[in-house]
This record gives structure tokens, C-alpha cells and sequence, in this order.
């Protein structure tokens, strides 16, 4: 199952349940449209599972309820079978002595489900995922041990997969095994611990090993081995160090992540302007020697490349092409070759497309780069050189943070290229750093000073059936990113354009009171988006601007004004998206959503 995560732990001693049920909460960011556990308690499997979020599903079947030191869990986002119990892993085998959890595709399912059904055995889930526990029973029945049975199993399956997998008779193992989705193990005292992501464990141990793709670890309360699934033959790998801390991870008193992690930018911006400069200059020097650079990205993360290949061009006298991630291999695929370099953004480092595009230009001798927020991501592993941004794990759904720490790092590459470029002058450089330096003072001042005055706004939007947003030059990226956040968080259809492109089309939607957002800094687009704004005002069109606070002439025009304060051109998308972030939020809750989970969405989309 694509975007679902899972959790597994065995222990000394004590009961797992209550763990892995924290773990799942943690998860649940990952998908949450059923959830399951299974324990492995004097010899026999115990399953609870059940449809909705975790605390919803824990109501039904008091997970906690489960005895047994070893375990695996479970959220799933279904792909592959709707929402069920049925459906919800742990899937078993028919003896119900094998129970496995899956994050990933199975591409053959059909076919291995048609011979398994032949041979005998019986289905209950309309799942991808249940052919893996057949298969491995059917090896059993062969006379394989448990882990011997996994492996030759595995080798079967086509597709992705995070599988944890737990067999009754074999009660204190734990068979992992990965190929395209995220699997990490947790190497703990009491007990060890394997998840799709390791928040799930970090206040259990600080040490993981990330597993790679084709192996498969066993867990017990006592050791770990990991084994290539092509070779058979053992790894040894050291663990490292966790650098997530648990408290981290809690919402510090805001009533959800996503407000948490917005008001968290002042200092996500700090960690971002102190990245490794190192990595910053070796990427510069790769870029700058390109003949071709790609900027390549999906949702939010792909709206910082657009930002950024402005940030390039103006900067660096450097021609970036923003491409999103889905559209890369289609569209220029075949211009591939080594004198051409890729940065792939991803807060995750996670999602499929873009992990596809790196193996595609791999394969292409091109140079693949990575911007990410994960450390030890897949993303980091596909790539020749990688930043990490820094801005702490982000739980919500949407993507707030990690969106301006990623446009704060293109701007310093920017400068790192312009300088090799000799665009930019020493004192030049200087200025900008003075300038980035207060950039999360400012932040925290936006944030402070637009917050009451969004809630109205917010009030005046929450049943707007319509809204557009409307932005010029380097803040095209910024209504396109205010915009995918009122429509993940609140719902409401909303449509963003490059201003100048208003006359072409969507104006002829304007109507008495339509909703209309305009970004409009102090910068060479000013005297034009006056212009646009004259157009759907004189159509009737409800004008809410977002401009310098200084600015007389656009207050005038405006309904509502939201005063910003003064700043470099580059700079205003990070500080110009932040009213808009919480807009989005204030307008979800007033709803009675939950801007945390969003329908339909999961945090990294793992499967294409
Ligand atoms: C929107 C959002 C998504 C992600 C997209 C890419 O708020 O979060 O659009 O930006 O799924 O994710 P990453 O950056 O992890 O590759």
C-alpha cells in the first residue's frame, strides 16, 4: 500500500501494544484511512484493525488490549481495495500464523494471487499486499525457516515494498524487507525496532541503520542481520545517530502541526541560512559548469524551483528550467547527457516521481543534486551531492517551513553561482548576507503582525466557493503555493495565475465579490499588477492585496490590505507566502477541518 507507513518492535520484555500504537500516531501524518496491529502472544497471532484515524480505530479495538512482546503496525492510505476492515494490514495467510504489513505497490499482485488461488489458497482482502503472506506460507509448507521463506518469497514480488513480516511459530523475529519504499531500523537496549520512518522509535533509541533497496533485516529483542536479497548474503552496517529529538516531534502547544510549524519559520530560516557551505559551494561549482540546469520538483517543492530559476536568472545571469517532477521524463527525458545537471527538490526525499527522475538521469550520466529535509532519505542515496535544509521534521500535511527554507537555499546558491560568475560583486554579496541574516527577525514580525488581521480574512474567505490568486514575476511561485494551500487545507476551489495571464482567460470569471488575491511587493511589477488589479476591481472582483505597507496608492484600491514590510525583490516570496500560509490554516479550521490531515493527501507521495 502506496502512502501508508508501518511499525514494527520486539522487546525483552513487557508489552509491545502501547508502543507501537504511539508509534502509529506518529505515523499517522503517512496515511490514516484505517490502521491495524498484530502481536504475537504464547505462540498464536492477535490482530486488531479497524477503519479511520488511529484514536477512532483504537476506540473500536482497544489496541493496547494485545499481549505479546512482539509486533507490527500499521496506516494505511488505500490504493489497492477501499477503506475496510478487510483490507486494513496486518493481511495474514491461511493459517493465520503469518501477518504482514506493506508500504508499497505490488505491480504483479494479479498474477501471483491467480497461481496462489489455483494451488489452493484462499483470499480475504482484495489487497496487493496479502499474496506476500500466501507466499511465504507456501515456502513454509516446503520446509524453509521463517527467514529463508522470506526471502525466497520476496524475490517473486514486482513492485515497492516496506514489508514487515511476523510468523507465530518464530515468535520473537522480525523479517524486513525493502526495495523503493523508506524502511529504517531502530537499534535499541530493550528491544530493537524497524518503521518507514524513524519518529516513530526516536524516543526509544538514537540509533538507526537505513535499510537500502534489496535487503532484508531480521529483528530480535537481542540483534539485528541484514541480508542482500540478491546475494543471500549477510551485510554488516553501523548504525548512526538519529537527529531528531522527541520533543520535536510534539505540537509545543499549538493546537495543530501545521500552525506549529509555520510560527516555527523564524527559526527553521535561521537553521537554513547556516547550511553546510561547503556542499553549498561544491553544488554552485556543478551547476555553474552545466550546460543545462534543471530544477526539478512536485507541489510545493516544485513552486521553490519556479521561485528559484528567477532567483538564478537575476542573480547569477544563470538559465534554470523548473520542470515538475511527474512531467520531467516525458518532457526532456531524451535532452539528458553528462554535461547537464539536475537539482531535485524534495522535503521528503521521498517522492516517487522524483526519485524517478533521479535514476533516470543516472542512467543518463547527468548530474543529480539533491535539496532535501530528510538526512538519510532515498534521495540522498540517488545523488552525487546533497543539502539537507534543516528545518526539523514537519508532521503537518501541508508543506510550510520546509517551502521557505527551500527558497532561502536557492538564494544562497544563487549567490554562490553569481559570485563564480563574476554577476555579483564581493560588497553585493555582502548586502544580500546582511539582508538574508534578518530575514528571520522579519519572518517572525510578518507572522506576529498579519495574524489577526488573516483570521478576518479568513472569516470574509471561508465560504467563497472561488478564489484567485494573482501574483508577477518571482511571486507567480508565491500565489501558486497560497493557492495549493487553500486548496489541500480548506478545500476551497481556488486558481492561481501569473498576473499578466489574467486577461487571457480568467478574467472572464471575475464576478460582483469574487475573491481575488494579489502579491504585490515593491518591486519592477508593481506599476503593471496596479494595472491588473484596476481590471478585476472595475469587474467587480473583491481586492485583496498583499503589498508594501507604505503603499498609499495600492491601499487605496484595495478592499483589504495586508501591509508587508519593505524588502529585496528575491526576498519576498519567503516572507510573502506566510500570510498566505496561515490564511489557508485559519480558513480550514474555521471550516471545522482538520489542516493536519487533509483529505485524500499523505506527507511524501510514495508511489507515482
Ligand atoms: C503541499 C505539499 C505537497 C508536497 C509534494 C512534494 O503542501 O506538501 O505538494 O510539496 O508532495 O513532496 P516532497 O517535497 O516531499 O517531495
Amino acid at each position: 500500500m502506496p502512502m501508508c507507513r508501518i511499525f514494527a518492535a520486539t522487546f525483552k520484555k513487557g508489552k509491545v501494544s502501547p508502543i507501537l500504537k504511539i508509534g502509529l500516531k506518529r505515523l499517522e501524518y503517512g496515511g490514516y484511512d484505517s490502521a491495524g496491529m498484530a502481536t504475537i502472544n504464547n505462540g498464536h497471532l492477535e490482530i486488531k484493525k479497524g477503519v479511520g484515524k488511529i484514536d477512532e480505530v483504537d476506540k473500536q479495538v482497544n489496541f493496547e488490549s494485545l499481549e505479546g512482546r512482539t509486533g507490527i503496525a500499521h496506516n494505511r492510505w488505500a490504493t489497492h481495495g477501499y477503506p475496510s476492515v478487510t483490507n486494513a494490514h496486518p493481511l495474514t495467510d491461511c493459517t493465520g500464523n503469518i501477518a504482514v504489513v506493506h508500504n508499497g505497490v505490488i505491480e504483479n499482485f494479479l498474477e501471483l494471487k491467480a497461481d496462489l488461488i489455483e494451488k489452493g489458497h484462499e483470499f480475504k482482502s482484495r489487497t496487493d499486499t496479502e499474496v506476500v503472506a500466501h507466499l511465504i506460507e507456501d515456502e513454509i509448507k516446503s520446509g524453509k525457516d521463517f527467514v529463508d521463506a522470506c526471502l525466497k518469497a520476496v524475490k517473486k514480488v514486482e513492485g515497492s515494498y516496506a514489508l514487515a513480516i511476523i510468523y507465530s511459530k518464530e515468535p520473537d523475529k522480525i523479517v524486513l524487507v525493502k526495495k523503493e519504499s523508506p524502511l529504517y531500523l531502530g537499534i535499541g537496549s530493550d528491544g530493537n525496532f524497524a518503521s518507514s520512518d524513524p519518529v516513530a522509535f526516536v524516543d526509544r533509541t538514537n540509533l538507526m541503520i537505513p535499510l537500502e533497496d534489496y535487503e532484508l533485516a531480521v529483528i530480535t529483542p537481542y540483534d539485528h542481520k541484514i541480508y542482500s536479497l540478491k546475494t543471500e548474503t549477510e551485510i554488516t552496517r553501523k548504525p548512526v545517530q538519529i537527529d531528531i529529538k522527541p520533543q520535536m516531534i510534539e505540537k509545543g502547544g499549538y493546537p495543530h502541526f501545521m500552525l506549529k510549524e509555520i510560527f516555527e519559520q523564524p527559526t527553521s530560516l535561521y537553521y537554513a541560512i547556516n547550511i553546510q557551505k561547503p556542499y553549498l559551494e561544491a553544488i554552485s561549482e556543478l551547476m555553474n559548469r552545466s550546460k543545462v540546469n534543471f530544477l526539478v520538483g512536485a507541489g510545493t517543492s516544485y513552486h521553490s524551483c519556479l521561485a528559484g530559476s528567477y532567483m538564478y536568472s537575476k542573480i547569477a545571469g544563470l538559465a534554470t528550467i523548473p520542470v515538475v517532477a511527474s512531467e520531467f521524463i516525458q518532457q526532456y527525458g531524451n535532452t539528458l547527457d553528462p554535461d547537464t545537471s539536475l537539482l531535485l527538490v524534495s522535503q521528503s526525499g521521498e517522492t516517487a516521481d522524483v526519485l524517478k527522475v533521479a535514476s533516470y538521469a543516472r542512467m543518463k550520466a547527468s548530474t543529480v543534486m539533491a535539496l532535501t529535509n530528510v538526512v538519510s532519505s532515498t534521495i540522498t542515496r540517488l545523488s552525487r551531492l546533497y543539502l539537507v535544509q534543516q528545518a526539523g521534521p514537519e508532521i503537518g500535511v501541508a508543506a510550510t517551513k520546509t517551502y521557505t527554507s527551500q527558497l532561502l537555499i536557492h538564494l544562497l546558491l544563487a549567490l554562490e553561482i553569481g559570485k563564480r560568475r563574476e554577476k555579483i560583486s564581493e560588497n553585493e554579496i555582502n548586502e544580500y548576507y546582511s539582508k538574508i541574516r534578518s530575514i528571520p527577525k522579519i519572518a517572525e514580525s510578518v507572522l506576529k503582525d498579519t495574524d489577526q488581521k488573516i483570521k478576518e480574512v479568513a472569516e470574509m474567505l471561508k465560504d467563497s466557493s472561488h478564489i484567485f490568486y494573482l501574483g508577477r514575476g518571482i511571486n507567480t511561485a508565491t500565489a501558486f503555493e497560497g493557492r495549493l494551500k487553500m486548496l489541500e487545507i480548506a478545500y476551497i476551489p481556488s486558481s492561481a495565475f501569473s498576473a499578466g495571464e489574467s486577461k487571457h482567460g480568467p478574467i472572464a470569471l471575475i464576478e460582483k465579490n469574487t475573491p481575488v488575491i494579489f502579491i504585490a511587493p515593491n518591486d519592477s511589477s508593481r506599476k503593471v499588477i496596479l494595472g491588473n488589479i484596476m481590471e478585476i476591481k472595475s469587474r467587480g472582483g473583491k481586492i485583496i492585496t498583499l503589498g508594501n505597507a507604505e503603499d498609499k496608492e495600492l491601499k487605496d484600491v484595495s478592499d483589504v490590505y495586508i501591509g508587508m514590510p519593505e524588502s529585496e525583490d528575491i526576498i519576498t516570496p519567503i516572507l510573502y507566502v506566510l500570510p498566505l500560509q496561515l490564511l489557508a490554516y485559519y480558513t480550514a479550521v474555521l471550516k471545522g477541518l482538520d489542516p493536519d490531515k487533509p483529505r485524500n493527501l499523505a506527507k511524501s507521495v510514495t508511489v507515482e
